[in-house]
């Protein structure tokens, strides 16, 4: 748990899962209910980070190995708890984040093949003992969100650009952190209408969290 007066929730899914509307959509209905929220993103959400997140999702697909690329998504996530997160739940504010740590389980891990104990210990060294509250899974069929992300770009990410199969490794590792992590984590059918999801979004928010 958090244990910082506010409560840390992350978001997390493939491409293409609608995480920013849902995000949006969450933090409205908090927000109504009086809850002071804090929206943010990885990687990014500080300016340190922010300027990491170029390096990260510019360029063409094989700018980094598996191992470069986590040792860049945690040092991106360290400067955004330090100047971001961790402040704002010490003043009590809710946290929303657009994707975290189990983003790199994921992506770096089971997608790209980076070992997952390696992943754990520099989560130790960025982040300590430090985990979400909630992690609320966006889960839907593969294709279908990269061709709903492939609408909002226009012209792809470099994540966007890696293979059907890689895609399909990170969506069978969200499933496997959720089925690890039961009491932190919830996976969410996204294949859905926004309302109905923003909903089932609101529910668990509500059982898990106590609000609503
Ligand atoms: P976004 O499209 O959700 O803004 O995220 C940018 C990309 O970064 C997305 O393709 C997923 C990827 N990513 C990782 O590979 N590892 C991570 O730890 C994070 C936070 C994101």
């Amino acid at each position: 748990m958090a244990d910082r007066g506010g409560r840390f929730i992350t978001l997390e899914g493939g491409e293409g899962a609608g995480k920013s509307t849902q995000i949006r959509l969450l933090a409205e209905h908090l927000r109504m209910r009086g809850i002071d929220v804090v929206v943010t993103r990885e990687p990014g959400g500080s300016t340190g980070a922010e300027l990491i997140r170029k390096l990260l999702v510019e360029g063409p697909a094989d700018s980094w190995d598996g191992p470069t690329e986590a040792l860049l998504m945690f040092a991106a996530r360290r400067d955004h708890l330090v100047r971001t997160v961790w402040p704002a739940l010490d003043h009590g504010q809710w946290v929303i984040s657009d994707r975290f740590a189990d983003s790199t389980r994921a992506y770096q891990g089971y997608g790209h093949g980076v070992d997952l104990p390696l992943i754990e210990t520099l989560y130790r060294v960025a982040v300590g003992d430090f985990r979400p509250d909630l992690t609320l899974i966006l889960d839907l069929p593969v294709e279908t969100g990269l061709a709903r992300a492939g609408r909002r770009h226009g012209n792809e990410t470099r994540f966007e650009q890696l293979d059907v199969a890689f895609h399909r490794r990170v969506r069978d590792g969200f499933r496997q952190i959720a089925a690890a992590e039961p009491a932190r984590c919830v996976i969410v059918d996204a294949d859905a209408p926004v309302e109905g999801v923003q909903a089932r979004l609101a529910e668990i928010v509500a059982q898990r969290l106590g609000v609503g």
